[in-house]
């Protein structure tokens, strides 16, 4: 039953195959990037425990992870216990930042490093009201000195790479000369990553400024052109392996955002048709949520929790990312139990609500199936990945 869910919809002539091989291989346009397939920042959604998902279900090596978008204030404000608060540091994770004053946002990226952190990227492209309140996110593509002395300032304070994540353009501000030029000023930085539609500040919510201005694909393949020297990625749209192929032979790297949000399991498609990961080594959902409970278990120990510098998430915050791992009506039976199960639990423990309402949406038939096949030979992915 899971098998069929982790298959790709569609089918895989030989050509297609290849091509995708190739990209594997690292044949595409410019091969500048670590990590040129990444999963994109979504706040609410991108919290440390879905990221621990999406380790669990792909690892750390082909797929960078950045973390919803935090106020460079409140990484100044938790600096105690960032391990908590953002995941542990791990070489494929970037931390996003929103902010504008050039002071702030140096102190939260130096605060990020010293903690082991190893990229920053900031927000020039969040539309929320509460963000333009802060003036930054989207706002700031009408203030490109100010990003640049925001770049600048946290460049010359950390060692780190300093990214950045923009839009097309911003409301009137929205032709292909804005965008380079806003590009242009900022000066030199390693990576842009651009969602390819403009957004509108007033008149649209966050959700529509996600879906109603059009993608445009070829102005960022066009910038990327004039912009040799810059690794550019594409972000907007991207739900299947083809495109990603696609726009690894144009640009330097692909970003997926609501495509992993609603089915973290697509980077199981990803790893089959882009990185030829044979099929048997592809974990089932009921083998990732057994690794997911032994980090929940652990969770606890960890130093920031147990010495008290930060409280341990709710178990519904906890459990939300396992919610997506199965698609269509067992998806919801198994939301609705889970829900039901944790309105009942006294104690903080994530495994024993999981088990009944994985038994209630008959996903397993018994209680036996979640337990390891071998417990001598398990070793928790986050001991062995934590910085
Ligand atoms: C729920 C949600 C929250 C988001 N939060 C952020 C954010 O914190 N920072 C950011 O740069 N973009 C944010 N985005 C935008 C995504 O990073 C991405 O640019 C956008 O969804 C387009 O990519 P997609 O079509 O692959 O989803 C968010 C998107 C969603 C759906």
């Amino acid at each position: 039953m899971f098998r069929r869910c982790l298959l790709p919809r569609h089918a895989l002539r030989l050509g297609y195959r290849r091509t995708l091989a190739t990209v594997a291989q690292g044949e595409y346009a410019k091969r500048r990037l670590t990590y040129p397939i990444s999963v994109a920042p979504m706040v609410d959604i991108s919290t440390p425990y879905f990221l621990e998902l999406l380790h669990i279900i792909s690892g750390g090596q082909r797929y960078a992870y950045y973390t919803e978008m935090h106020f460079a204030q409140a990484i100044l404000t938790h600096q105690s216990h960032l391990h908590a608060y953002l995941g542990p540091p791990r070489p494929n994770v970037v931390v996003q930042l929103g902010g504008s004053d050039p002071n702030v946002m140096a102190r939260a990226a130096t605060c990020l490093e010293e903690r082991g952190y190893h990229e920053i990227n900031i927000n020039v492209g969040c539309p929320s009201k509460a963000v333009q309140h802060g003036q930054f996110g989207a706002v700031l593509m009408k203030s490109p000195e100010l990003v640049r002395d925001i770049l600048r300032a946290m460049q010359s304070s950390v060692s780190i790479p300093v990214t950045v994540k923009c839009r097309l353009g911003v409301d009137h501000l929205d032709s292909y000369d804005f965008l380079h030029s806003f590009v242009d000023t900022l000066g030199a930085f390693p990576h842009l990553i651009v969602h390819a539609r403009k957004c509108l500040l007033k008149g649209l919510s966050p959700k529509q400024n996600r879906m109603i201005p059009p993608l445009n694909y070829e102005r960022v393949y066009a910038l990327a052109e004039a912009l040799p020297d810059l690794p550019i990625t594409l972000n907007g749209g991207i739900a299947e392996p083809e495109q990603v192929t696609d726009a690894l032979h144009k640009v330097d790297g692909c970003m997926i955002g609501r495509r992993v949000m609603d089915s973290p399991l697509f980077l199981q498609i990803l790893d089959q048709e882009i990185y030829n990961t044979p099929e048997d080594a592809v974990k089932s959902p009921i083998a990732i949520i057994r690794e997911f409970l032994d980090y929940a278990q652990i969770l606890p120990e960890e130093p920031d929790y147990n010495t008290g510098r930060w409280n341990l998430p709710p178990l519904t915050v906890l459990s939300k990312p396992l919610v997506k791992l199965f698609s269509g009506k067992p998806g919801r039976d198994f939301r609705r139990e889970l829900q039901i199960q944790l309105q009942k639990t006294k104690n903080y423990d994530l495994e024993s609500p999981v088990t009944q309402a994985l038994l209630a949406a008959n996903l397993i038939t018994d209680a036996s199936q979640l337990q390891h096949p071998n417990p001598h030979l398990h070793s928790h992915p986050c001991r062995a990945t934590a910085a």
